[in-house]
């Protein structure tokens, strides 16, 4: 019970891969969770699970787009849940939502998109949240990176930049709000077998561990950094990605 007590915002937790192994993950831990998604149906059953397992859970429809559902949904968290402690973006992605095609060939609006569905939403989220965490001298922010942030992104480059800017704003907000005592981590996920990315395809030769990783082993990464257990962790990317962004120029 890692999480006894917590108050915490899932965005995109409903979702069948990380999104739903973070929100299981935050409840089996002993926290109240406000699952965000888009999809209605989605953030009930997520919700319903945990209140089955006999933990608190609220679902929220959003769509992160939307810079008033944004807001409309943190005011929703901090009244359903009395409050918030922690925000989890998990929303985000390339391959589902534009075309993976080479640099020169990106459309203007299809970078937007990516933009918008990985990076400004967040950096929209955490400017909503910092005033709540502010007024209670607390509050963490966990943020789903990729290893396209840290490595090349052949054919996902906005995807790789959005993600890349996570790291950035971690930085900036352990700078900023450290004294406040607030932080915020990135969990950097490598290759995840889920709905999007089912794996493994004759891809995993690079992975050092040799296969896909799953979602419950991102979802722990993201239980550690919201827990009290990282209380001297902020501004960082732990990376979940089975030794892929560790390997050198011979082997
Ligand atoms: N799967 C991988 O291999 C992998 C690797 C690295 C990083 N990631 C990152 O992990 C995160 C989760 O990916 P996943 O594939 O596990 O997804 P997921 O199964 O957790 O689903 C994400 C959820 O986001 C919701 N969503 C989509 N658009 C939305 C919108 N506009 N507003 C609100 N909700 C919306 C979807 O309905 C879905 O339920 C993403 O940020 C992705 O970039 C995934």
């Amino acid at each position: 019970m890692r999480l006894e007590g917590r108050r915490i915002l899932v965005i995109g937790g409903g979702g069948g891969g990380i999104g739903r192994a973070m929100t299981r993950a935050f409840g089996a831990e002993g926290a109240a969770v406000a699952v965000a998604d888009r999809d209605p149906d989605r953030a009930e059953e997520a919700a319903a699970e945990l209140r089955v397992a006999g933990a608190t859970a609220v679902a929220v429809t959003v769509d992160v787009r939307d810079a008033d559902e944004l807001a409309a949904l943190v005011a929703t968290a901090v009244r359903e849940l009395g409050g918030l402690d922690t925000l989890v973006t998990v929303v985000g992605g390339q391959l589902e939502f534009v075309p993976a095609v080479r640099l020169h060939e990106m459309r203007d609006d299809d970078w937007d998109t990516v933009y918008e569905l990985n990076l400004r939403y967040v950096a929209r989220a955490v400017r909503l949240v910092l005033p709540v965490f502010l007024e209670q001298g607390h509050g963490s922010i966990v943020s789903v990176g990729s290893v396209t942030g840290v490595m090349a992104a052949p054919h996902q480059a906005a995807y790789g930049v959005a993600k890349a800017g996570l790291l950035s704003l971690a930085r900036t907000v352990a700078a900023e709000y450290s004294a406040d005592g607030i932080r915020m981590n990135v969990v950097v996920a490598g290759a995840i077998a889920t709905a999007v990315n089912p794996g493994p395809d004759g891809w995993v030769d690079p992975i050092p561990l040799g296969r896909y990783g799953r979602s419950d082993e991102v979802a722990d990464a993201a239980v550690y950094l919201a827990s009290d257990a990282a209380s001297y962790v902020t501004g960082q990317q732990l990376v979940i990605d089975g030794g892929v962004s560790a390997r050198g120029p011979f082997g």
